[in-house]
């Protein structure tokens, strides 16, 4: 089955080979973390962030949509890149670009979803809303990280993003059931 719709193809290349380069990213976050709970928990988020790309593969595979060799070259580097500056930024950089990261990456999946249900289609609302989920799980975990650190209020003015700012409006303590969760990420 062809998919007709150029902007959610494109998402789907792109969220592909943006999970790889958020699991090498978390590889190198692991390993410069001294603390053996932080290590374990970051080690789980790169596992979550394999299955995504597994499971934004299959969804792509239902559509014959081929791997885009550009973005994986271009996420692969990045990956690595943000692997390895993880040593020597210190402790709260890497937690706080992850939990920023993680917060633009939750509304992608939504976003998805929309798409596909401009198409008629709702056969993925259930594992998009998983991902989507998943990834605001992420950012709370370091958000939870980072929150008291006196380093957030300066930070959250620069990159907008903190205690007080997101880029996404997913309350975990009061969620949408997958059925009403098209109505995510709407702005
Ligand atoms: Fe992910
Ligand atoms: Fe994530």
């Amino acid at each position: 089955m062809h998919l007709n719709h150029p902007e959610l193809v494109d998402l789907l290349k792109k969220a592909y080979s943006a999970e790889k380069a958020a699991a090498f990213a978390y590889q190198g976050h692991a390993g410069s973390v001294k603390d053996k709970e932080e290590k374990v928990a970051i080690y789980q988020i790169e596992i979550d962030e394999w299955n995504h790309r597994k499971e934004v593969l299959q969804i792509m595979n239902d559509f014959d949509i081929p791997i885009s060799k550009w973005y994986e070259v271009k996420f692969h580097i990045i990956g690595k890149v943000i692997s390895g500056s993880c040593y020597v930024i210190g402790w709260f950089m890497p937690f706080y670009f992850a939990g920023r990261l993680e917060s633009g990456n939750v509304c992608e999946y939504f976003r998805m979803m929309h798409f596909f249900h401009s198409l008629g289609i709702t056969k993925y609302d259930q594992v998009l809303y998983e991902m989507g989920i998943k990834e605001k799980e992420h950012e709370v975990y370091f958000l939870e990280k980072i929150k008291n650190s006196k380093l957030l209020p300066f930070f959250e003015k620069v990159f907008s993003w903190g205690t007080g700012k997101g880029f996404n409006d997913i309350d975990l303590d009061k969620k949408y059931p997958v059925e009403q969760s098209n109505q995510y990420c709407k702005k």
